[in-house]
């Protein structure tokens, strides 16, 4: 029997019984649970497979919540929850004592963010807790950006996806911290630079992973911890389809080198003319980067499904959604 269902009153029901169900953001669906529920939290962790030293985002209804759940608000937070929320911008701020450990690793900041979707919305303003939710896939799958993504993840292991169509923005918000009152990018997402230095001014980017040869998933989380304490979620190997995936500027030129293997391509804008491929998809005829966004994960499930050899994805060019989309990339190809 299918667990995809509408009913908001049932997940409200579930979510106070401490049970998880997954969510519809406009980024992508998220695994939730009460932030104040042991056990909930617990599952959580357990259901995604994820270490405990990376921490949870919380999601609130409204920006008047946010004193709720922080004890300072800088300046240019306050600008960027104003001019963002509801929508795809977490921000990283020193945590209220009433906020467990196990959300936030142990950490005195807790990432929160107010997300753009009618029906969680709903279902978070009905709720008298907020919910911790990281995104619904076992740890460094892809994520996932339908209600039928969770379902194939996660039918034995939870009772409900509530189901609000297709993600609009398709890749996880961007997470922004605070050093000295000053804004800096943890996590690349669905909020381009751009949009946000137009509030805030110039503002500087951590995420980059400095990750080199094969380590193992363990390996690589350990080390990760130590050189990047700040954003333990940004792994390099994340997001992350099963088939092997190659990131090139140069598709036609990379596929003369895999002539006997199954492939499949994904590309910006242009589709390659060749009936040497197996699968090919197109994340926007017209070149919109926005539309390659919301595209691209369902875009790596489907390949992932489709008994490839090698995926071979085109690099975007590296400004506006196009420098999440290449970030994403270069994480899946990790492996
Ligand atoms: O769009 C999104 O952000 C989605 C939807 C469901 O809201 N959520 C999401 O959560 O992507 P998750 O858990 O997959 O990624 C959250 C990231 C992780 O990389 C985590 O390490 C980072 O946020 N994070 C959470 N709390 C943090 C903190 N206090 N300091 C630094 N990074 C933090
Ligand atoms: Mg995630």
């Amino acid at each position: 029997m299918s667990i995809i269902s509408k009913d908001i009153s049932k997940a409200v029901a579930l979510l106070t019984n401490e049970e998880l169900v997954a969510i519809p953001t406009e980024t992508v669906y998220g695994l939730a649970g009460n932030i104040y529920s042991e056990k909930a939290i617990k599952a959580i962790f357990e259901t995604k497979k994820r270490p405990f030293f990376n921490p949870l985002i919380v999601h609130i209804p409204s920006v008047d919540l946010l004193n709720d759940i922080v004890d300072y608000i800088p300046e240019k937070a306050q600008l960027l929850a104003d001019a963002f929320w509801p929508g795809p911008i977490t921000l990283v701020l020193k945590k209220k004592t009433i906020i467990p450990d196990l959300i936030t690793a142990g950490k005195d900041t807790v990432a929160v963010r107010v997300p753009n979707h009618a029906t969680t919305l709903e279902l978070l303003k009905q709720l008298p807790f907020p919910l911790a939710a990281p995104s619904a896939n076992p740890f460094s799958s892809i994520s996932p950006t339908t209600a039928q993504h969770v379902e194939d993840y996660f039918k034995d292991t939870i009772k409900m996806v509530l189901d609000g169509g297709p993600c609009k923005s398709g890749i996880e918000s961007t997470i922004i911290g605070f050093e000295n009152d000053a804004p800096i990018i943890y996590r690349l997402g669905s909020t381009s630079i751009e949009a946000i230095e137009a509030v805030v001014g110039t503002i500087e980017i951590k995420n980059t992973v400095t990750e080199g040869g094969s380590l193992s998933e363990v390996e690589m989380s350990r080390s990760q911890k130590e050189i990047s304490p700040n954003a333990p979620g940004m792994l390099a190997r994340h997001y992350a389809p099963k088939t092997k995936t190659i990131l090139t500027h140069n598709v036609s030129e990379t596929l003369k080198q895999h002539r006997q293997k199954r492939v499949g391509v994904l590309v910006f804008q242009n589709e390659i003319k060749t009936n040497t491929i197996k699968a090919q998809i197109v994340l926007s005829k017209t070149g919109d980067l926005t539309e390659a966004a919301s595209n691209l994960y369902h875009a790596l499930h489907q390949l992932d499904k489709a008994e490839l050899d090698v995926i071979i994805a085109e690099q975007f060019p590296n400004y506006g959604l196009g420098k999440s989309i290449n970030d994403r990339l270069s994480r899946a190809t990790k492996s």
